[in-house]
């Protein structure tokens, strides 16, 4: 049996990291050879995760994020830590010959000035910029092979872009007039403790938030831009659900004239019938959040609304997996030469 892939994981205390231990537990070419948190240095993986007890992975004693270190034991490292924290990071481990990638926003927007008005903060690796590869496999799988650096996208514009590519793409819509109203559930803020996201202040409670300067919408803007051969800009709304994980995007678009249902229909279709992840949904019927839970699948469905001339778009993701953790896997084993979906034939934890 060849050797497995020898793995790194910056911010494993994280609900990514976690997620990603999760996959990494039952990947068959991958081995998760160093997890690094600053705050739980020390301890075996299994005493902060007991569902990783009985695994390979449980014995596994964080380290802290030493970049010599881990580029003395990985080929490739993931970094699941928040944006700033990762640039300087994902810099050291490729002059060392690693692969990386990037949960973080660091590299997402190809535009340094952007980065900097929406993030509030320099960015002080402008080089890597140009070669970091936006890590959204059904769009950009031949180059992330080929990459070092992959941007792996943000949770909100992975259920955002692929619920618009199939339209845009097709030039099925106006591209002036797009609101895409998001929800999600509050593990996409992050495991760090904040009053906004503790358990009173989100159970049995639904309300907007960020609006309108979510920092997901340049990239949104960025990615759907390319995809139409115009610049759009979104009104792009937020929301926080009373629940732990899952994204329902629902997006209001208008029909260029001549566009009708059979049109959308067939440009769907047509845009997932080779991209297994993105799971058209039968006219009638729409995505829920529970369908996906866990899994690498983003759900569309479609809403004709012949009085509006609107094509509603349902676009459902878990925020952890697809959104984050399991699309890096995906991004990873494109570029260490292994299928795609490696590891990631994830069934929807249920209920
Ligand atoms: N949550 C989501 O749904 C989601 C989806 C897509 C993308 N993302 C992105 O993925 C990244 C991680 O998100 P998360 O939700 O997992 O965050 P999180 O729960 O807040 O965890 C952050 C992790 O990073 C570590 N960390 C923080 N600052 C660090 C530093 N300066 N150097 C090294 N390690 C540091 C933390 O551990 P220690 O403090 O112990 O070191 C922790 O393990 C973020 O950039 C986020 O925007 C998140």
């Amino acid at each position: 049996m060849a050797a497995k892939i020898r793995v790194g994981l910056v911010g494993v205390t994280g609900y990514t990291g976690m997620e990603l231990a999760r996959i990494l537990a039952s990947h068959p070419s991958m081995e998760l050879v160093r997890a690094t948190s600053r705050s739980e240095a020390g301890q075996p993986l299994e005493a902060l995760y007991p569902f990783l007890r009985g695994t390979g992975l449980g014995g596994l004693i964080v380290s802290e994020p030493d970049p010599a270190d881990l580029a003395k034991a990985c080929e490739l490292c993931f970094l699941a830590v928040p944006h700033k924290a990762a640039m300087e990071t994902a810099d050291a481990l490729i002059r060392a010959g690693l692969k990386v990638v990037d949960l973080s926003a660091d590299f997402r927007l190809r535009d340094k000035a952007v980065y900097e008005a929406w993030y509030k903060t320099g960015h002080t690796r402008e080089a890597l910029l140009s070669e970091a590869v936006y890590g959204l496999v059904e769009l950009y799988a031949e180059e992330v092979r080929r990459a070092r650096l992959v941007a792996n996208p943000g949770c909100y514009p992975t259920a955002s872009i692929l619920g618009l590519a199939p339209a845009l793409s097709a030039g099925l819509v106006e591209t002036g007039d797009i609101v895409i109203d998001a929800k999600s559930g509050a593990s996409g803020a992050g495991r760090k403790a904040a009053v906004a996201t503790l358990f009173c202040e989100t159970h049995d409670s639904f309300r907007a938030y960020g609006l309108p300067t979510h920092r997901h919408t340049p990239e949104i803007e960025q990615e759907v831009s390319r995809l139409a051969g115009s610049d759009i800009t979104v009104s792009f709304n937020t929301h926080i659900l009373p629940i732990d994980r899952g994204i329902l995007a629902t997006i209001y678009t208008r029909l260029k004239p001549g566009a009708d249902a059979d049109t959308v229909r067939a440009a769907y279709e047509d845009f997932c019938g080779d991209k297994p992840w993105v799971r058209l949904f039968p006219a009638g019927t729409l995505p829920e959040t529970r369908w996906v839970r866990g899994t690498m699948y983003c759900d569309l469905g479609l809403v004709v609304d012949p009085r509006t001339g609107r094509l509603i778009i349902i676009s459902a993701i878990d925020n952890l997996c697809r959104g984050a953790s399991g699309q890096a896997v995906a991004n990873a084993n494109l570029m260490l030469g292994l299928p795609v979906n490696t590891g990631l034939d994830l069934a929807p934890m249920m209920p």
